[in-house]
């Protein structure tokens, strides 16, 4: 049996303790292991190497992801994943495990409809793909962004001032939302719930007014209101509100960094459990966690599913903000 791994779309810390464990675990099955190069894009142009054992040392601790990532609109097409099956049966690719989020795990899905075996694996900082509690990567983007929280509090503390901190998460603000409580932000905004400027900013004349040195605020990127809107709010009205806002875009440095213990414990069950599925012939499904277990979903119900963001934990931070 030949198996090829594949990461696509936003790398994930982590990704690359999953890349370990999907060739490790082939190995032990006794199969010839693949990499390819750049996600789908690797894929269509037939960039595959073998991967033995010792080629997957020493990259569990490194971020980022080896193999390298890509995203690809050719792959989109009906054409473009004509390519990459054609390829891989050139190769004598028999199964493929897609690493990645939701872009990716709809070309997994894509190619399970189109009769070529392939296991997802849930991997993305945003948190946002049905099938999985908790994705790869995720871990360690909400401690990145509390450290640069962290970091403001004290500086904002030293002025006297009012922080903004917009994290990245796609149209989704469970980073933000994290973040913001562990952080003790007084103020979080995400795409999730509709948020009015004006309430934003008598949090944090609230939070001055109860004798705070500081106030934080944390904004998803997709949320109507992120740092652009809030930034241009605060600065019109500027005079009226009393206070200025100094505005951190966190950004990639998000995605960036050294996994933690938990994404690479998680890039490293779900790496092996893609080949457990594959080998019991369980193919187009998703692996993830669900409820704290190992668990495998149907692509279909994946693409088609949405994760919900449990909203009642703003109310949470709101009152701990206090
Ligand atoms: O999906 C991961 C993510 O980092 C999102 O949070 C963000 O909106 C997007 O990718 C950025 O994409 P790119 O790396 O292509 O700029």
């Amino acid at each position: 049996m030949k198996v090829a791994v594949l990461t696509s779309g936003g790398d994930a810390p982590g990704m690359n303790a999953a890349i370990r464990a999907v060739v490790r675990a082939g190995i032990g099955q006794g199969w010839s292991m693949y990499g390819v190069r750049h996600g789908y894009a690797g894929l269509m142009a037939g960039n595959f190497r073998p991967l033995g054992a010792r080629d997957v040392g020493e990259i569990m601790q490194l971020g980022g992801t080896v193999l390298g990532s890509a995203r690809s609109p050719e792959f989109k097409t009906v054409d473009g994943r004509r390519k990459a099956i054609r390829e891989m049966n050139k190769e004598g690719i028999d199964a493929l495990v897609a690493i990645g989020g939701n872009g990716t795990q709809t070309g997994s899905h894509e190619l399970a409809a189109m009769e070529f075996p392939v296991v997802g694996v849930a991997s993305t900082v945003d948190n946002d793909l049905y099938g999985s509690d908790i994705t790869i990567g995720v871990d360690t983007a909400l401690n990145v962004a509390l450290e640069a929280i962290d970091r403001l509090k004290v500086t904002a503390s030293s002025h006297g001032r009012a922080f903004l901190v917009e994290l990245m998460g796609r149209d989704c603000g469970y980073v933000a939302l994290m973040a913001g409580i562990a952080g003790g932000a007084e103020a979080i905004v995400i795409p999730e719930v509709e948020t009015d400027p004006e309430d934003v900013a008598n949090e944090i004349r609230r939070a001055y007014k109860r004798g705070k040195p500081h106030a934080l605020i944390v904004v998803a990127e997709g949320a109507r209101y992120n740092a652009a809107g809030l930034a241009a709010f605060f600065k019109e009205h500027e005079q009226r509100l009393g206070f200025d806002l100094r505005v951190t875009v966190l950004g990639h440095v998000q995605r960036g960094g050294t996994p933690t213990y938990a994404d690479r414990m998680l890039g490293t069950r779900l790496g092996a459990e893609a080949i457990h599925q594959i080998a019991r012939g369980n193919t187009g499904v998703l692996v993830g966690i669900r409820q704290g277990e190992l668990a495998a979903t149907p692509l279909g119900e994946v693409v088609a599913g949405k994760k919900q963001l449990d909203t009642s934990l703003l109310e949470l931070a709101g009152i701990l903000a206090k």
